[in-house]
């Protein structure tokens, strides 16, 4: 029997949630282009559209107001666990505060988890800083009130590069958390339990990992002049160039410039860091041509994810768990597709042992 090492091509879902369409660079979400919705359509609006008609009793009315109500009890619920969540990497302590919720609170686990990350990242990276948690505040969008959560005060544009941020990330097809996510919902474990594995397989530097290398790469390289030097030491290394490649995209991932046009509009006036950033992707996809030259290497997603992130202040080790905020909306409606389609997620393994 052949096997099929990392599923390429392989189909294990019908979605009506997004098309990533890897030899044209596009990304259709819920029937429209990524470019499209994000920056036009605020997340909560975006989440409720990804989860209508798929999960019970959501027909796309408004989420907004719902997530602010999940916010205010993921804070009451998850309170005793802050503190033990910040003694961890921001994305670790997220999976352990998401654990303690379970799929009978109050309200349902889509608004429940959604809810919760924002609320139980801000205060842990708060506790990190030796500063108090800050309650939500359930009549700001969820963007804006992560930023006041986290910092104190919201400022407007900041939160709307935050809010088309958490829209561009929000579903992407089959990945490796979201594939982790149905295959756990296909037991009929539950959307906590999903969603709480769907964190772990983010963790890895080839998913969703990679932002903070992003940064971390700029910084070693330091330099205009250390640019090409730097990148072919990389590559005879061995080393993957962080921001680059990707399973699915053959061209451009199509974030990548919806992100780029974010930072832009957010940075205005000029900006030595990111003309040093582009400089370095333009260097980088020539050094990959040459490197590769059989297998096609664009910038991905995280590249400019890296350069919107920290331009609104957030620390780079949180940066993965930033971005599980927006993938829990793509999350929790495949747990609810998945659970429609039924069949437990059981593939086979070839015995190769004595
Ligand atoms: N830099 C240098 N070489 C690369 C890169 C890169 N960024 N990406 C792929 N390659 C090389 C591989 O080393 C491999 O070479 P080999 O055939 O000599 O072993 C070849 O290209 C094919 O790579 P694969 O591993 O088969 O590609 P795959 O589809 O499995 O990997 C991935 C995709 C994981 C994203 C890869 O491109 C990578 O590691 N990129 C860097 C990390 C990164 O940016 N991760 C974020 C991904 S976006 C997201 O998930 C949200």
């Amino acid at each position: 029997m052949a096997t099929m090492s990392g599923l390429d091509g392989v189909v294990v879902a019908e979605t009506i949630l997004s098309d990533v369409d890897g030899e044209h660079g596009r990304l259709i979400v819920r029937g429209a282009p990524i470019d499209a919705l994000a920056g036009h359509v605020p997340f909560e609006d975006l989440a409720a559209r990804l989860w209508q008609d798929l999960v019970p009793d959501e027909h796309g009315q408004a989420a907004a107001p719902r997530l602010g109500a999940a916010r205010v009890a993921a804070f009451m619920r998850l309170a005793p666990l802050f503190p033990l969540g910040a003694a961890l990497p921001p994305l670790d302590g997220l999976r352990l505060a998401l654990s303690g919720l379970s799929d009978d609170e109050a309200l349902p686990g889509h608004l429940m988890v959604t809810g919760a990350v924002p609320v139980a990242l801000a205060a842990m990276l708060r506790l990190q800083r030796g500063e108090a948690p800050i309650a939500p505040d359930p009549t700001l969008g969820h963007a804006a009130d992560f930023l006041r959560m986290l910092h104190g005060t919201a400022d407007p544009a900041r939160a709307a590069a935050l809010d088309a941020y958490l829209a561009t990330v929000a579903e992407h097809g089959m990945n490796a958390s979201t594939f982790t996510a149905r295959v756990i919902a296909s037991t009929r474990a539950g959307v906590v339990a999903a969603v709480v594995g769907a964190v772990g397989a983010l963790k890895g530097p080839l998913h969703g990992g990679a932002p903070g290398p992003v940064l971390d790469m700029l910084d070693a390289i330091g330099t205009p002049a250390n640019i090409g030097p730097w990148l072919q030491q990389a590559l005879h290394d061995g080393d993957r160039l962080m921001g680059f490649g990707h399973r699915i995209y053959r061209v451009r991932d199509p974030r990548a410039d919806v992100l780029k046009g974010v930072v832009a509009r957010l940075r205005t006036g000029g900006d030595a860091r990111l003309d040093f950033a582009e400089q370095v992707e333009r260097e980088a996809l020539a050094a990959l041509a040459l490197h590769k030259p059989d297998r096609k290497l664009d910038t991905n997603v995280e590249f400019y994810t890296a350069l919107l992130l920290e331009a609104l202040g957030l620390p780079r080790e949180a940066f993965t768990a930033v971005f599980a905020m927006g993938r829990v909306a793509g999350w929790t409606a495949h747990v609810y597709e998945q659970l429609r389609e039924g069949r437990l997620m059981r593939p086979q393994s070839v015995y190769v042992g004595p």
